[in-house]
């Protein structure tokens, strides 16, 4: 099902009574958006990319060891857009890949080579199909943002990787390291806070992984003996302002929450924000999204 109807959840139902929502609101949610949403993140993510021409996921598969038989974990794989390009990378890799979201998994199951990769449906908070130390690197594209609570996942990576093993996350960037991006937050936000006042100042997962000191403090509590960094970097989008606007738009959980009608008033003005094209320019005009991301690297 694809047709943006409004979703309602218990989660929203929580700020709607001026609650905060608790953890199972929130698996309620994200459950909700990703069985009647599913594959919306690789929309907006494998359009966009750095200076360089990568995608995020081609910076997260860059910090796999290249090694034949190295063990890797895509945690929260989604439709499995990153295990499709470490298996065409390396097809000596060992890949599993783990989401708590059947829609999403079929997904994944469907484009994988068969024997690519073990999918499996569990939460990233309790991983106790996988042994101790068994991982030589875990990665978690554009999920950990979602996770609350997120100590449990933090133990549960540091429990599962082999010595010298690596934990990848990429996550949100400051706002302010993309041009125009908080204007478009702002955009987004002001429509979705118009039909549910409390979002945004409740909002998914743990507040301290979209900051880079806070996920740096947080990180380093979780892994008191390993090296952490987190580097920062930016990913855009360009094409005819009307896809631009609704691939960003994809990218946003809380524009999901909007009504048909304000959904596509939202969608009618972020293509003119978002829009390149000046006074008899192209016919059709053209726009472009730049999108703030964080590298976090753990070496154990
Ligand atoms: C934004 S999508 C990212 C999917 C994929 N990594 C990608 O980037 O294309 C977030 C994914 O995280 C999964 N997820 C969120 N919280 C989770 C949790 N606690 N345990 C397992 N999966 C979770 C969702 O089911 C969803 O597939």
């Amino acid at each position: 099902m694809n047709d943006h109807s409004p979703l309602r959840s218990a989660w929203t139902d929580s700020l709607v009574r001026g609650q905060r929502p608790d953890a199972a609101a929130l698996r309620a949610h994200l459950r909700a958006v990703h069985r009647d949403h599913a594959g919306f993140t690789e929309t907006c993510a494998r359009a966009c990319c750095d200076a360089a021409g990568r995608t995020s996921y081609d910076w997260l598969a860059e910090a796999v060891p290249e090694t034949d038989g190295a063990r890797v974990l895509d945690l929260a794989c989604g439709s499995g857009p990153l295990l499709d390009i470490l298996h065409h990378r390396n097809a000596g890799l060992r890949l599993t890949g783990l989401d708590m979201c059947p829609e999403e998994l079929a997904l994944a199951q469907a484009r994988l080579p068969a024997g690519s990769a073990d999918l499996m449906q569990a939460e990233a908070q309790d991983m106790e199909r996988i042994s101790d130390g068994s991982l030589d690197a875990v990665l978690c594209h554009w999920a950990l943002t979602l996770m609350d609570p997120v100590t449990p996942v933090l133990d549960e990576v540091r429990r599962v990787l082999a010595p010298g093993g690596r934990f990848v996350a990429l996550v949100d960037g400051p706002m302010e390291a993309a041009p125009g991006y908080t204007a478009v937050h702002d955009l987004i936000y002001g429509y979705v806070q118009s039909e549910l006042p409390g979002y945004g100042e409740i909002d998914l997962g743990d507040p301290r992984i979209r900051g880079t000191d806070s996920l740096s403090d947080l990180v380093r509590a979780a892994f008191p003996a390993a090296t952490v960094t987190v580097e920062t970097s930016v990913v855009t989008m360009e094409g005819a302002a009307t896809d631009v606007a609704e691939a960003a738009a994809g990218f946003f959980y809380a524009a999901f929450i909007l009504s048909p009608a304000s959904r596509e008033k939202m969608l009618t003005e972020l293509a003119g924000l978002l829009s390149t094209s000046g006074p008899g320019g192209s016919a059709v005009p053209q726009g472009s999204f730049a999108m703030p991301i964080n590298r976090l690297l753990v070496t154990t």
